[in-house]
């Protein structure tokens, strides 16, 4: 650790005669609250459903579930209807072709004294996953429903039926933050999940689908609010406030001086044109009984808004760039989920905030700034923002954190949605045993993951005639070129992987999600977190 520092000190000596990293200072500490002059909006959250879990309905009333995954479940799931409401939904069924081998819905109304029965076909993939996702479609299909809500999942195991309650506390969530609508709703009526394994669905509930639930809506909540409301001071804020009172939680934001002192030249520089300061925010969880061999250390690309800063983007569609924090809502979202039930982990996010803008005091193509890592970067476009916040994100982990993986997730480039649409995020490692246990956790979680190519031409396209590295290859792999740029900041031995979610951190409505951010990573580093075996700290053979 020593000599490292020594290094540090000795190359901030050297960057400061240098100039690389000539922060003023005046800028970056006016306060966001100065060049914010708006009135504060007040943002409806979300109030989800009370979850109870029960060997019999609490009443016949509301909105009743019912999954069924053949035709012959009906008499024994929903034995406690009538053979008459019972022969009414079999008649349904048959006249609407249900198909059982597929997830689908079939939603009747004024059977008995039910305001609507909502059958769901399971379909023939029993995992959690699929269970879960189940829950999700439910719970936003029956969102406006007024009543309360049974779901009977009698012979369901205990997990499977604490799935549907995860799956439809995320279904539930809405994202019209500011309609008048959605901040005048009031609280819904409860949902009631029956089970004959209730007392063990309910601890399996409370140990991980609760936390998930809640981790899941503080992401997206971050990501859907603008990005004059959501900016590096508000995110450690709201970070500090959703994390407030949990056990073995320790978090610190690194400011701009103490940034300097790091010598993080790197995403200081690109976040020089802004008027709100940038934030290093690193959030640790250590659960008891977690192992001591150095944390799993989650960063994430937090750029609360991607103007694309003097290599500034085209005006349409920049607006969703106020989704360019997505990767560091989910990895603080993963730890909250992790530090809510407990998890027993050893667990940091490290969520690298700026504002990407074009200003005076902005970087500009063609400047050389210097991470802290000592390498020296040369600027190509400073759209390429999201490879120099993380650079000082991975390489302040790699060197204070004595860390046993390293994990980043970004919405790093336009080039990965082309190549993988919204189906996968694309993974890119050095380290197989590591990329396995991230391929395996996409597939638990339904976060889905493709692994792509790390190949030594991406070194080529990136080499600098005056730096270390230049922040973009130019035409050709794009997403695989940020990939290396980022690797270029961690040392080879340390186990790391890149996570590129440009194509998967929102999108438009659809039968699992309102329109706006999907939360997608942090049921994916949840899982993974959880379930991580230690790899070899090896550098993989060239
Ligand atoms: N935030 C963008 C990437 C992005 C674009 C995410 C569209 C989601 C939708 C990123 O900062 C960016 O601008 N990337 C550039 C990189 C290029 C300048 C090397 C890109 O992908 O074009
Ligand atoms: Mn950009
Ligand atoms: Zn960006």
């Amino acid at each position: 650790m020593l000599p490292y520092r020594n290094s540090i000190t000795a190359c901030l000596a050297t960057v400061l005669a240098a100039g690389l990293l000539s922060t003023p200072a005046l800028a970056q500490n006016r306060s966001a609250e100065a060049v914010t002059p708006s009135l504060p909006i007040k943002a409806a959250r979300q109030q989800p459903r009370a979850v109870t879990f029960a060997s019999s309905p609490a009443g016949i009333k509301g909105t009743l579930v019912l999954p069924l995954t053949s035709e012959g479940d009906l008499a024994t799931r929903a034995a406690l209807l009538s053979e008459a409401e019972r022969g009414a939904i079999a008649r349904a069924l048959t006249a609407a072709e249900f198909d059982y081998t597929d997830q689908g819905t079939l939603s009747l109304r004024g059977i008995g004294g039910w305001d609507r029965i909502h059958v769901v076909s399971t379909g023939k993939d029993l995992s959690p996953a699929a269970i879960q996702k189940l829950g999700v479609m439910a719970g936003r299909a029956l969102m406006k429903d007024k009543g309360p809500i049974t779901v009977l999942a009698g012979g369901l195991t205990a997990e499977a039926a604490a799935e549907i309650a995860t799956g439809m506390g995320i279904g539930e969530y809405r994202s019209d933050l500011y309609q008048a609508k959605a901040r005048e709703a009031s609280a819904p009526a409860g949902t009631t999940i029956v089970s004959d394994a209730a007392e063990a669905a309910r601890t399996a509930y409370d140990d991980r689908g609760k936390g998930l639930v809640e981790a899941m809506a503080f992401a997206r909540d971050l990501s859907n609010e603008p990005a004059n409301v959501v900016y590096p001071e508000s995110f450690v804020e709201r970070t500090r406030a959703a994390f407030a009172g949990i056990a073995g939680v320790n978090i610190e934001a690194l400011d701009v001086p103490a940034m300097e002192k790091l010598s993080m030249g790197s995403i200081l520089g690109s976040g020089r044109g802004s008027a709100r300061p940038p934030r290093m925010l690193i959030v640790r969880y250590t659960g008891r009984g977690a192992p001591s061999a150095g944390p799993v250390v989650l960063a994430g690309k937090g750029i609360t808004f991607d103007s694309g800063g003097i290599s500034i983007k085209s005006s349409s569609g920049m607006g969703d760039m106020k989704f360019d924090m997505s990767g560091a809502a989910s990895v603080v979202g993963a730890v909250l989920a992790l530090s809510k039930s407990r998890a027993p982990v050893d667990v940091v996010a490290v969520a690298a905030l700026t504002e990407n803008m074009p200003d005076g005091n902005a970087a500009r193509p063609a400047d050389v700034l210097q991470a802290m890592n000592g390498k020296t970067i040369e600027i190509i476009s400073t759209d390429a923002e999201g490879r120099l916040v993380l650079a000082d994100a991975v390489a302040y982990a790699d060197a204070m954190l004595n860390p046993a993986a390293i994990v980043d997730m970004a919405t790093l480039t336009g080039s990965i949605m082309t190549a993988l649409g919204d189906d996968y995020a694309g993974l890119f490692s050095r380290h197989d045993p590591l990329a396995r246990q991230l391929l395996q956790a996409g597939d638990a979680s339904g976060d889905l993951l493709w692994q792509m190519p790390l190949h030594p031409s991406y070194a080529e396209d990136t080499k600098s005639t005056i730096a270390d590295i230049k922040n973009s290859g130019g035409s050709g792999a794009g997403a695989g070129a940020g990939a290396h740029f980022i690797g270029a900041f961690v040392k080879p031995e340390t186990p790391w992987a890149h996570i590129d979610i440009a194509g998967m951190a929102w999108g438009g409505a659809n039968d699992l999600k309102p329109a706006g951010a999907s939360g997608y990573g942090v049921r994916l580093l949840e899982a993974f977190v959880r379930n991580f075996q230690p790899v070899p700290k090896v550098a993989p053979e060239e």
